[in-house]
């Protein structure tokens, strides 16, 4: 890696899934960051503006435990240590740190011990934070200060205010913290980095995107996602539409009218040079007789680059005719943090795969995007003119529908049915979870009440006890179909258009329901999944699966408003051949967001 920014604030990764938050709330303070490895060496931190350690798993005293190099304190910058980063600091400056045997997790209520302290201006005396940590700091580091406590962790806050070097043990970059950002805006501030904009950047990019591609042409896939449609309007925005080729493969797997709504997004803008092939015939035929997920996702990946090949040979958009090619990468996907390394559904990012290195290594590919964070992405697309719904649009998959849609050729039930007190339905399909450091595959199960539009609250309190008790289960459900549970049709179902189809009503009515009552900003995302059964022949069923969740790491499912889960169910079950509906009240873990 090569030397950071001048004036940057560099936040150097010590696991857990952090490091990317505390990067994006550096950014809407108005400062530029960049992540780092924990061990980067001080030398490559030569101008940076401040360093932030950030949290993670693990102890100091454990084997493999992430170590900066103690040189960056001679850099003469401000440090903060957050969580794991805090507990570095005071080991590596020689204070105490205890090893903890209970981890304690969750809100506490912090209280300021000294007012002056630079990190508490314009903050309460007490206030909420979010604590997640087993070690503890107990003495501190020659030179330190203890400036703040919670009820059950003393050294909750220090300070050595000579050499500007903060330690804190809760987590100040999260929302649960509630002046987090006030005191991560003190030190940005303390730290006086070059200034960061969306404004600066987009007057800076222009000039990039033309040095870069010189007299070249540039070929874009277009994915219908936000990143590659914001990456797609800023180059033709930049070098016209003559220079500019787009291509948008319609799998058949995308959401209704998507393709459409793209395309009127781009004609508003004048950019008429997305060519829209449709492959869906092919996608549906070679996904004939697949029913396992991850072969399902194969096939659809290997489609893709089949249809993209062709399609972009049959247009010439060569190398040799000095073509280039773009893509929407944004800084995530550039930079594999060790929360993200670890994380179960996160292997190398499809734009970074050998074939693509080895073309960005000879300086065949441009990424416009890739110093900025999603939502730095999407109000680029709002100053290009890009539709405020379509920028703000939740994530999708890039294998879009083809992973909601449950196949199987027979139903699957667990060798030992354990018997819950609830009325209940084992559901006969498994899906995805992540348990310990592990995927899951196991069945879901289903709790019925009288009420199907108000999910008891002993029910989402199962939704965690459940999973924890019986093995066979790693998902829980309310009905909000029926009261009691009726007897279940399985029927043989692999990825086809009529189930496509039928979905993407499904899917519809939930993002209509979601807007109109005012829900869609507040959800994160929300698939909508179906599965394979139904109380009649040939009849299938809807989970909803809404969730709140900050970059996907974890998730807690969203409480949906009677109201709205009433009306939601009443217009799915009016959909032929949907005969059950239930809403998904798992976390992230035991579950995963999606259901394959
Ligand atoms: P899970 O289900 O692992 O999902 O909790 C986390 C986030 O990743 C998205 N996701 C995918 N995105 N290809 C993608 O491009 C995939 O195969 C895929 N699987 C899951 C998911 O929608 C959620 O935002």
């Amino acid at each position: 890696m090569s030397s950071v920014r001048p004036g940057s604030i560099v936040v150097l990764d010590c696991g857990g899934q952090y490091a990317h938050l505390i990067g994006n709330r550096v950014r809407r303070l108005g400062a530029f960051s960049e992540i780092r490895i924990a061990e980067t060496k001080a030398q490559e931190l030569k101008g940076a503006a401040g360093i932030i350690l950030s949290g993670g798993p693990q102890s100091v005293y454990e084997e493999g435990s992430p170590q900066p190099d103690r040189a960056i304190f001679g850099l003469g910058v401000p440090i903060l240590g957050i969580c794991y980063g805090h507990q570095w600091l005071a080991h590596a400056l020689r204070g105490t740190v205890k090893p903890g045997k209970v981890k304690e997790y969750g809100s506490a209520v912090f209280h300021v011990l000294e007012p002056d302290s630079v990190l508490f201006q314009s903050t309460s005396k007490s206030s909420g934070v979010w604590m997640s940590h087993g070690d503890e700091v107990t003495v501190l580091p020659p030179g330190f200060r203890h400036i703040g406590k919670t009820e059950t962790c003393f050294v909750a806050a220090m300070e050595d205010p000579l050499r500007k070097i903060f330690g804190v043990q809760f987590h100040l970059e999260v929302t649960h913290t509630s002046e987090g950002m006030t005191m991560l805006g003190n030190f940005v501030r303390l730290c006086k980095p070059a200034p960061w904009s969306m404004e600066g950047f987009s007057k800076r990019i222009g000039e990039q995107i033309k040095t870069e591609v010189g007299d070249r042409k540039v070929f874009m896939l277009v994915s219908g996602g936000v990143d590659s449609s914001v990456a797609f309007t800023l180059l033709n925005t930049v070098l016209g539409v003559d220079r500019v080729q787009g291509l948008l493969v319609d799998t058949g797997l995308m959401r209704k009218d998507e393709v459409k709504n793209i395309g009127v997004a781009f004609d508003h803008l004048g950019i008429s040079n997305l060519h829209i092939e449709d492959a869906s015939e092919e996608f549906f035929r070679n996904l004939e007789g697949i029913y396992d997920p991850e072969e399902k996702r194969k096939v659809i990946g290997q489609t893709f680059l089949d249809v993209q090949k062709r399609v972009s040979e049959r247009m010439e958009l060569r190398v040799e005719d000095g073509w280039m090619l773009g893509q929407g990468t944004i800084y995530p996907d550039t930079i594999e943090t060790k929360g993200t390394k670890h994380a179960d559904h996160i292997k190398t990012h499809h734009n970074r795969v050998a074939a693509i290195q080895a073309m960005i290594e000879k300086g065949l590919v441009i990424e416009p995007l890739k110093d900025l964070y999603k939502d730095e992405v999407r109000a680029l697309g709002e100053e290009l003119g890009l539709p405020s719904d379509f920028v703000w649009r939740h994530p999708f998959p890039g294998p879009g529908l083809g992973v909601r849609i449950l196949c199987a050729l027979a139903p699957s039930l667990p060798k030992e049915i354990d018997t819950l007190d609830l009325p209940h339905l084992v559901l006969p399909v498994q899906s995805v979870g992540v348990q310990g450091d592990g995927r899951t595959y196991r069945h879901a199960v289903a709790l019925f009440a009288e009420k199907t539009s108000e999910v008891p609250d002993a029910f989402r309190a199962s939704a965690t006890t459940i999973p924890n008790a019986v093995r066979a289960f790693n998902r829980v459900l309310f009905c909000s179909s029926h009261a009691s549970p009726p007897s279940l049709v399985f029927t043989p179902g692999y990825l086809t258009r009529e189930r496509a189809d039928l979905l993407r009503e499904a899917d519809a009515i939930v993002d209509e329901e979601l807007r109109s009552a005012e829900l869609y900003a507040v959800i994160w995302q929300f698939p909508v999944v179906l599965l394979p059964f139904g109380t009649k022949e040939g009849g299938q069923s809807i989970v909803l699966r809404p969730v709140e969740s900050q970059e996907a790491m974890t998730a807690n499912a969203a409480p949906l408003p009677p109201l709205v889960l009433r009306r939601v169910t009443e217009r799915l079950l009016a959909l032929p051949g949907i005969d059950m509906v239930f809403l998904d009240l798992t976390s992230k873990p035991p579950g995963t967001i999606e259901w394959e």
